[in-house]
């Protein structure tokens, strides 16, 4: 982990409300592992909260890296009205990363993801492609007006699509299509971003695969395991006082690991 001004080299919106920003800095050599993230200070010194954000892609040979974010609040604002040439003060990679090494070639995985958990999915499938494993997406939008990236999936793997309106694939969330998908076959791994309520139904219909990995969002202040700011509960624990820390014994856990 290392804290580094980075160069902003583009930023474009793909959608109502989501920004991809592309960095570049040293901090790009110490990017391995997908699902990791960046904790990001918001250029305004009154705002001393550093926003965690999903590395997107990572790309080495450019010293270049990726992140898609959607505006929320006064910090992803800022960021949106950043431009190339600006600077960010980066800290990361933080977090541990997907599992890929659960899996070896020619095993098949399910990459599910929902809405704004999307992005770190896209560095995760180029990584499992590249080590020969066979990849379905499931992606999940609220509408058609704000589906993002569907063209960069579609280019590396079978992607199938859901939308709550039916705007674009089919209606409704990513359950559907997974129901239909088990039906056929069962995935060697299952690796997912999103909502809880698609977490809980992703550790659900995979209860009985040992390889379902779930990257969970909490709210985050200090990124690096100081402050408990992000504890997630963890299941048998009569006491309730047992917990794991998102930000570094995660963001990724199995789902057998946590309490949704
Ligand atoms: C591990 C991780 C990865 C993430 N990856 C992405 C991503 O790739 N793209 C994306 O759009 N969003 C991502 N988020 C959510 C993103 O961090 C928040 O949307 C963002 O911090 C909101 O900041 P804000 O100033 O705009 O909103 P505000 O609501 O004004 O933020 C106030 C404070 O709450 C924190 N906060 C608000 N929402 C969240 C949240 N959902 N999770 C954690 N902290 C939050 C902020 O960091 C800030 O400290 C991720 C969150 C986590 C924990
Ligand atoms: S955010 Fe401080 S311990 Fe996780």
């Amino acid at each position: 982990m290392k804290q580094e001004i980075m160069t902003i080299t583009s930023q474009q919106q793909l959608a109502p409300r989501i920004f991809q920003l592309t960095l570049t800095g040293e901090l790009v050599n110490e990017m391995e592992k997908p699902g990791q993230f960046l904790h990001i200070k918001v250029p305004r010194a009154d705002m001393l909260l550093r926003r965690p954000i999903s590395i997107n892609q990572i790309n080495k040979e450019d010293k270049t890296c990726t992140i898609i974010y959607r505006t929320e609040g006064d910090g992803t604002k800022i960021f949106s009205e950043l431009s190339a040439g600006d600077t960010l003060d980066v800290l990361g990679p933080l977090g541990n990363g997907f599992d890929v090494d659960c899996l070896s070639s020619g095993q098949k995985a399910y990459v599910i993801g929902g809405g704004i958990g999307i992005p770190p999915l896209y560095e995760l499938s180029k990584q499992l492609k590249q080590k020969g494993i066979e990849v379905v997406h499931f992606l999940g939008y609220a509408s058609k007006e704000v589906a993002y990236f569907q063209e960069e999936f579609m280019a590396l793997s079978d992607t199938r699509f859901a939308t709550d309106d039916g705007s674009f694939g089919v209606e409704g969330n990513v359950g559907n299509l997974i129901l239909e998908a088990i039906k056929e076959e069962q995935p060697d791994a299952v690796y997912a971003c999103g909502a809880n309520g698609m977490l809980k139904m992703v550790a659900q219909v995979f209860s009985e695969n040992p390889n379902v990995f779930l990257s969970l969002e909490q709210r985050m202040a200090c990124g690096m395991g100081a402050c408990y700011a992000c504890v997630c509960h963890v299941p048998d624990d009569e006491t309730g006082t047992k917990s794991v820390k998102v930000c570094d014994e995660g963001p990724i856990f199995r789902a057998s690991e946590v309490v949704l």
